[in-house]
């Protein structure tokens, strides 16, 4: 057993209960009667970063919630590693769903059940613990700064100029995030590519208040009937998304990197059993990972309107609502991208109803890259830990902020996640499993020491 392994297993207890304690505050971006708990929960960061030693703590506002700052200069002539995390959480909801409450984190089968477990506070508190570690045993040879904000969630709106008035005082290397995931703990990867998001809000009005469905039923555009029938035009049978110049600006992945992809391990039947469908969804031409990666997708997160509640109720709406995503992918642009969006939504309307389009935030695409320094110090951390080279992978999901960084600090990223796509993050019964949340710790206490080589 290594030295940080032997460490990690004697400590386990005490790093779970700290996770534990940092899983009890419903931190949650997205809703402001919560705006007390967001706020206690960066003290509760800021205390720990204290704890284990770091210097310069605070608590540093911005117009949204605060970003609370830490490091530790070893030795300025060597490199400087920026970490970054979020300690929002998205919404609990739908509640009734979760077998057990999401505040109250439990552990259970080897997992931790809580809001937030996997994205992120599990996963920027490994980075606290590694740490910790490193500085105890005198190990740590590189200088490093914290900064975990607390509107990821939300888009990050405040972050931008955040980093513009801090610029000197995030001076780094390179950024490292742990907030993705692997294939598998057999299959360890390191994310190299995230998509971007565009996100919309729809609303189509047809007659100027709800009406009798039999008195007028017939005669008068239906806006439920109607925003159906636009968001399925959006998308052929293939998935493709039929929006005019969509995919023009895309930059097409090479045969090299498209080779390389395929050779990533991907168990369909697991795949569909995990989810319970019968057959997956989209682009004949590209793998499913591929389709989770690479593609740009257009998907509804929620649509309303009408009568919704208990039995039958005669109406024809006044109006019809959706929230609509787009996952991009380099070089598209998430404002070129909503306003080509506005403007084919408001051509396909009917004359029969009124359409409003609200953009709400976007971000943009990263790839990162590989010959880094930071990326072979990744790659070595996971070799020792795992004892496996981890697959370099694109993934689906969005954390804007990398390429903010890239573009206002000129710093690359490496995104040495560890969780699992099997995590629920956004849905009910999140979880981290603790084996990934200790070897975590492990593998960064390596990352850091790489980099101070
Ligand atoms: N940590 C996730 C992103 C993620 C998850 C990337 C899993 C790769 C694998 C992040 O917190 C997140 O949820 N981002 C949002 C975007 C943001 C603008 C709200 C997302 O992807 O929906
Ligand atoms: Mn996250
Ligand atoms: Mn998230």
């Amino acid at each position: 057993m290594s030295n940080y392994q032997s460490i990690v297993e004697k400590n386990k207890e005490t790093y779970l209960q700290e996770l534990i304690d940092l899983l009890k505050f419903p931190s949650i971006s997205a809703d402001p009667a919560y705006k007390v708990d967001v706020m206690s929960c960066a003290q509760f960061v800021s205390d720990k970063m204290n704890a284990l030693g770091l210097d310069k703590v605070e608590i540093i506002s911005t117009k949204g919630y605060p970003v609370v700052y830490g490091e530790k200069i070893i030795d300025p002539s060597k490199p400087t590693i920026l970490a970054y995390g979020h300690y929002d959480v998205q919404p609990a909801d739908p509640i009734e769903l979760w077998t057990s409450p999401p505040f109250e984190p439990v552990i259970k089968d080897g997992k931790i059940f809580a809001r937030g477990s996997a994205d992120d506070k599990g996963q920027f508190y490994m980075h606290f613990k590694a740490l910790e570690i490193l500085l105890s045993e005198n190990k740590l040879n590189c200088n490093v700064k914290c900064i975990i904000e607390g509107e990821e969630e939300i888009g990050s709106e405040h972050l931008e100029e955040f980093v513009n008035t801090y610029k000197d005082k995030l001076k780094a290397d390179c950024i490292v995030i742990s907030d993705t995931s692997m294939i598998s703990n057999e299959h360890p990867s390191i994310t190299t590519g995230l998509r971007g998001l565009a996100y919309m809000e729809v609303e189509v009005t047809g007659p100027n208040r709800d009406l009798h469905s039999g008195v007028y039923g017939g005669a008068v555009g239906n806006p439920i009937n109607t925003l159906c029938k636009m968001i399925a035009s959006l998308q052929d049978e293939n998935g493709t998304i039929t929006i005019p110049h969509f995919y023009d600006k895309i930059l097409e992945v090479s045969a090299e990197e498209r080779a390389a992809m395929s050779k990533a391990p991907f168990d369909m039947t697991e795949y569909k059993k995990h989810l319970d469908i019968d057959e997956v969804f989209g682009e004949k031409e590209y793998s499913v990972l591929e389709r989770v990666s690479i593609r740009p997708t257009l998907d509804v997160n929620g649509i309303w309107g009408g009568y919704i509640g208990e039995g039958a109720k005669t109406v024809l709406p006044s109006k019809a609502f959706a929230k609509i995503s787009m996952r991009l992918v380099p070089n598209q642009d998430y404002n070129e991208i909503s306003k080509l969006f506005e403007a084919h939504f408001k051509s396909i309307a009917p004359k029969y109803v009124k359409v409003k389009v609200t953009p709400h935030h976007g971000g943009e695409p990263a790839v990162t890259p590989t010959e880094s320094n930071a990326y072979k110090a990744a790659e070595k951390a996971v070799e020792i830990t795992y004892g496996k080279t981890p697959i370099p992978l694109r993934t689906g999901g969005s954390i804007p902020i990398v390429t903010m960084f890239k573009r206002v600090l000129g710093i690359d990223t490496v995104l040495l996640g560890f969780g699992l796509d099997t995590d629920a993050i956004h849905s009910p019964n999140e979880h981290y499993h603790v084996w990934n949340y200790l070897k975590g710790i492990e593998t960064l206490c390596c990352f850091y020491e790489e980099m101070g080589r």
